[in-house]
């Protein structure tokens, strides 16, 4: 029998012709990137910011900016994923919405140390203080390093305004007054100060707005 004249559009084209595929693969690739990554751009879920999450405050803000400053996001994710183990571990899970208004995010992807997305309130500020100047104070076998000079170092808060202002620029909702009031929120404060204040507002938000919702609805905790 003769076989079958097969046309370009065939599939063993495609499958004989190691350049096209690759092309086609690729492009698929892309396509089914772009169709799950599309929507999300307009899903309220993960442009609205979540129930009880705020702006940074000055103080906060100026914390976030050492946190990135001093790479803690290289051994501390900030991103609670749904598995049972991490729920137990460290509260409920990370959801888009708490990430509104970090620019950038700091949901990191290496866990040397523990998650810290919901590490607010969890410990006094003297621990926070004792912890970061030196972790093996508090716990023996941490392999954290100590950053004590971050109670030395007043913070810097001749520019805070225009990092306020650049976030605006990217959808924060500061108001003027805000910005105008930032300068005096810093003063007299050390980077230890802001860093603590940073870690202490993590996640507490939320939890809070939560715990609140689950009141009203009379759910027991
Ligand atoms: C080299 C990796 C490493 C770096 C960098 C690092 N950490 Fe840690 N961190 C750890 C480890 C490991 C632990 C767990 C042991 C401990 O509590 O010290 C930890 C614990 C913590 C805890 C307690 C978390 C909990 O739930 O008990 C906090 C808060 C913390 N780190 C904050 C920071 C901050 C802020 C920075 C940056 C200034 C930082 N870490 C940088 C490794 C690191």
């Amino acid at each position: 029998m003769a076989q079958e004249k097969s046309s370009f559009f065939s599939h063993a084209t495609l499958e004989k012709n190691i350049g096209l595929m690759i092309v086609c693969c690729i492009l698929v690739v892309l396509f089914a990137g772009l169709v799950q990554i599309v929507p999300l751009f307009f899903q309220h879920s993960t442009t609205e910011p979540a129930p009880g999450v705020e702006p940074y405050d000055a103080v906060r803000l100026m914390g976030r900016d050492l946190y990135i400053r001093e790479g803690c996001v290289g051994c501390h994710s900030q991103q609670i994923r749904m598995l049972r183990a991490e729920v137990q571990r460290y509260g409920p899970y990370s959801v888009a919405g708490e990430s509104v208004f970090d620019h950038p995010f700091l949901w990191g992807s290496k866990r040397t140390g523990p998650d810290l997305a919901r590490v607010g309130e969890r410990y006094s500020d003297d621990w926070h203080r004792i912890h970061l100047r030196n972790p093996r104070a508090v716990v023996p076998e941490s392999n954290m390093p100590g950053y004590p000079w971050l109670a030395a170092n007043p913070v810097q808060s001749d520019d805070i305004g225009d990092r306020m202002r650049a976030l605006q620029f990217l959808g924060v909702p500061y108001t003027e007054a805000q910005i105008q009031a930032a300068p005096q929120a810093l003063s007299g404060k050390t980077e230890e100060d802001a860093l603590i204040a940073y870690l202490q507002g993590l996640g507490t938000g939320i939890r809070k707005a939560l715990q609140t919702q689950q009141a009203v609805k009379g759910v027991k905790q």
